[in-house]
């Protein structure tokens, strides 16, 4: 039985792929094309071809792509954008540091994506946008919420930063809404070597803006603004490790499928909530969360037996300081309150072994025990 199951591992992945990242970063070091060039341009269109966009935007973060989109879409003073607090910082500030007002909605016990049926109560006249996280590595319930969106004529910006190549009955993430964010950042499915993100959208101006948004919002002339923007361009190093490693993952998420597909059976009777996938949806599991009212001793456990695990969120974004004032304290978003005290994150990622799953299952169910069956 294996003795230690890291959380990632990021040297495997270098390992696959340094035969050809290695010759890219000498090439580029070498001819001195830092900038903007061929491996961005590559980058984007295996990602929009992929997801079936028409155009793919290479910035500096996923958190870039995000406040760039939603600048592109005219997102800003006063405007309020629905969203969830069982997330990312990224998705809440970006959204403050427009002048928008974040309204936190409840988000549903098993999937733990934003839950539609409580969007509605929260749509006022200022009411701009619905943002969905598509949590963990699937897509939000987007049937749903492009039906609420559609019914109120709200714009959907999509919060995939943790998405890429997930699509519902075929339709990728990019393609639910005016524009959608992904993040390359280090520790995603697909992992630079620092930061890096990009923005996915069918619309021809939200395109030209981003494109203008991401180098200061220089217009069509050099050194002629057109807006207020950002130093955002993905530095060519960097969409050369992309580039090395989008080749993989296909395969990779294979296996990460293999690994939650594995612990969703051998813990089906374990004392844990297992993650709910949504009906059509592929899931690439960029975390495998479970939920245990024994979260803090489960996670220690672990430790002790060289298992790693993370807690993705131990405090949801409406009770931290910051955020507060978009909500109502604690209690007002009881299902989110919940999740963030018994969520824990447990290995799965494309360099493990079903050895190791079934190590990491077994520790976690002689931890937690059986589900109490009710008598009949
Ligand atoms: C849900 C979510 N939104 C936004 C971001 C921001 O992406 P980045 O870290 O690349 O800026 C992340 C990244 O961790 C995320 O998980």
């Amino acid at each position: 039985m294996p003795v230690n199951v890291p959380f990632i591992d990021l040297k495997s992945q270098y390992e696959e792929v340094k035969g050809t990242l290695d010759p890219a970063i000498a090439e580029i070091l070498s001819t001195g094309a830092y900038v903007l060039g061929k491996y961005n341009k590559e980058l984007e269109e295996t990602i929009a071809n992929r997801h079936g966009v028409k155009h793919a935007i290479c910035v500096n973060s996923g958190t870039d792509a995000l406040r760039i989109a939603m600048q592109a879409c005219d997102i800003g003073s006063g405007d309020e954008v629905i969203t969830t607090a069982f997330t990312f910082v990224a998705t809440a500030e970006t959204v403050v540091q427009l002048g928008a007002i974040p309204v936190f909605v409840d988000i549903d016990r098993e999937t733990m994506c934003i839950d539609p049926a409580k969007i509605e109560a929260a749509i006022t006249a200022k009411t701009k946008a619905i943002l969905p996280v598509h949590l963990f590595g699937q897509l939000a319930d987007v049937t749903a919420i492009k039906a609420i969106a559609e019914k109120h004529n709200l714009l959907i910006l999509e919060d995939s930063a943790q998405n890429i190549y997930s699509h519902h009955n075929g339709t990728y993430t990019g393609n639910f809404g005016i524009a959608s964010g992904i993040s390359f950042y280090v520790t995603k499915n697909l992992g630079a070597a620092g930061d890096g993100g990009m923005i996915l959208t069918n619309d021809d101006e939200v395109h030209r803006r981003c494109l203008s948004l991401r180098i200061h919002g220089m217009g069509r002339e050099r050194y002629y603004y057109d807006e207020v923007g950002y130093t955002s361009r993905l530095a060519e190093l960097q969409a050369a490790v992309l580039v090395s490693k989008i080749v993989r993952l296909d395969d990779w998420h294979e296996n990460r499928n293999r690994i939650a597909n594995y612990y969703l059976d051998a813990l089906k009777y374990a004392d844990l909530i297992l993650p709910r996938t949504y009906e059509g949806n592929n899931h690439v599991w960029h975390q495998f969360t479970i939920q245990s009212d024994k979260r803090d001793g489960l996670m220690e456990h672990l430790k002790e037996k060289g298992i790693g695990s993370a807690i993705f969120y131990p405090v949801p974004l409406h009770l931290h300081s910051p955020y507060a004032m978009y909500a109502n304290g604690e209690g007002s978003l009881p299902i989110t309150e919940i999740v963030s005290k018994q969520c824990l994150s447990i290995p799965v990622h494309q360099h493990m072994t079903i050895e190791q799953a079934e190590y990491v299952a077994n520790e976690i169910k002689a931890f937690v025990g059986l589900k109490q069956v009710a008598q009949a």
